[in-house]
């Protein structure tokens, strides 16, 4: 603790007043699911999953997270939401690909893989904690090009990769904050790392106060409008919300170190970087976060509320339950997708997605029988031969693989915990049975 509190003095005590929890989460899984962008069916690409033991091949709006999962892999024993990003491979010279590890951040205890999650509060500004059911993603798999960054938009450097010189914490490359500087690019980087690489992405942190979802999981939210000071980066920037999205929501931070510099001798003698994202991405313009809020009752407002420390100390935030490095490693959830992704040379990215350098969008994979077709539980199969085909995108990305597509439920009785009523609220105000239209602010009722 005492370099931490000397880190902080050294670095950002310059920084305005802000509160924050800043906590390691360990590895929960590592598959191809994503019940948010393909529910029902395995996604086209890897994704690695940390938080509640309640992820699941759908997870509809209507679940209680917070009280279905039995375990999280987060610091907080009450936080039992759901974050995932694409995996990264080290594509070796030999033209195999090995899913490149995971490693504990700076100051948060010994988890295993994982990342680390940042709520930040920034200013003064009252937050409000996410409802029920809320979720979204930032970025966009498909993308492999990237305009130069505008640092006066904090939107432009959402998504950035830090290129750590070494693995020193008190290093400059470390201690410079995250954002628009020297040290941080929208791209994967060029040259070897000597420390690793983290990525950085940031959500957008206004919400329109009404919608837990939107079709494409983005337009609910947007980033704060105002201009960032590269020397204080993005976690300090306080803009204000635009009028369509007007409640203040935390700033959610994802941080992800992965352990490339084990690779560096291994770089082609070409001098190209061999750094791919699970889809098939060299650049690190497709870099994608998914958020899936699961905190249990009201206890992130209540941590937003009265835990105002600075650095975001997990100790120091009395409201909520910390847990032990052996209680959140302990928390696993054995992969629904019989495939192997990790922890060997493999000959094809799971999904077998082929690389694609852009700089037009990557085009849609059609996978379903990528390796003879992997299977999920209570799934047949597949017969067919492995092939490998290239379709036109389509703006919803789904593989056709297993379980039909479940349904959502039909007829004008909204279900438990979903919207049912605030401000500018056009849809039914009626619940299902058993539970009643509840107004938790002038934005937001929720059938309880
Ligand atoms: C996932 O969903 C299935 C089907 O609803 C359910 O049987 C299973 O228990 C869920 N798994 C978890 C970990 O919640
Ligand atoms: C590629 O190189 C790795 C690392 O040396 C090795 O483990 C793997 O067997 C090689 N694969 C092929 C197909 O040569
Ligand atoms: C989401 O949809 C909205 C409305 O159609 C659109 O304006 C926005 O650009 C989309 N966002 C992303 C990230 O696709």
């Amino acid at each position: 603790m005492l370099r931490f509190s000397l880190l902080l003095a050294a670095t950002w005590a310059s920084l305005p007043a802000r509160a924050q929890l800043r906590f390691g989460c360990s590895q929960l899984v590592t598959q191809r699911l994503d019940p948010l962008v393909t529910p029902g069916v395995i996604s086209p690409h890897v994704h690695q999953i940390i938080g509640g033991n309640a992820f699941n091949l759908t997870m509809d709006t209507s679940l209680d997270v917070g009280s279905l999962a039995t375990c999280t892999t987060c610091r907080f024993k009450e936080d039992k939401s759901n974050y995932w990003t694409a995996a990264m491979y080290f594509k070796h010279p030999n033209g195999t690909f090995f899913r490149v590890p995971q490693i504990p951040n700076h100051f948060v205890g010994e988890t295993k893989g994982g990342m680390t999650v940042y709520y930040v509060q920034p200013g003064s500004q009252k937050v409000t904690a996410f409802p029920r059911g809320f979720r979204m993603i930032v970025g966009d798999p498909y993308l492999r090009t990237g305009v130069p960054s505008d640092p006066a938009k904090v939107g432009s450097w959402g998504l950035s990769f830090r290129c750590w010189d070494s693995s020193d914490p008190m290093g400059p490359s470390n201690t410079y904050p995250p954002g628009a500087g020297q040290y941080d690019t929208v791209h994967l980087p060029k040259k070897k790392c000597n420390g690793g690489i983290r990525s950085n992405i940031l959500f957008p942190s206004c919400w329109d106060g009404k919608s837990t979802d939107s079709p494409n999981h983005s337009s609910h939210v947007a980033y704060p409008l105002g201009t960032v000071n590269a020397n204080v980066g993005i976690l300090g920037f306080t803009g204000t919300c635009p009028s369509t999205h007007p409640v203040r929501v935390p700033h959610v931070l994802y941080e992800t170190y992965w352990d490339t510099a084990r690779f560096n001798s291994m770089w082609p003698t070409d001098g190209s970087q061999p750094l791919v994202l699970s889809m098939g991405d060299p650049t690190g313009y497709g870099q994608h976060g998914d958020y899936l809020f699961g905190w249990e009752g009201d206890s992130l407002q209540r941590a937003m509320d009265k835990c105002r420390d600075g650095s975001g100390r997990p100790e120091a935030c009395t409201e909520l339950t910390v847990q032990t490095d052996a209680q959140i490693n302990a928390c696993v959830q054995k992969p629904l997708v019989d495939e192997k992704v990790e922890g060997e040379y493999i000959a094809r990215l799971p999904g077998c997605n082929p690389l694609q350098y852009g700089p037009e969008p990557a085009t849609m994979v059609e996978s379903a029988n990528c390796n003879a077709g992997p299977t999920l539980p209570g799934s047949q199969p597949t017969a067919t031969a492995p092939t490998t085909t290239v379709v036109t995108p389509t703006p919803t990305p789904t593989t056709t693989v297993a379980n039909p597509q479940p349904t959502a439920p039909q007829g004008p009785a909204i279900p438990k915990y979903g919207q049912c009523g605030g401000n500018g609220w056009t849809g039914s105000t009626t619940c299902v049975a058993g539970s009643t239209c509840i107004k938790l602010n002038e934005w937001y009722s929720q059938c309880q």
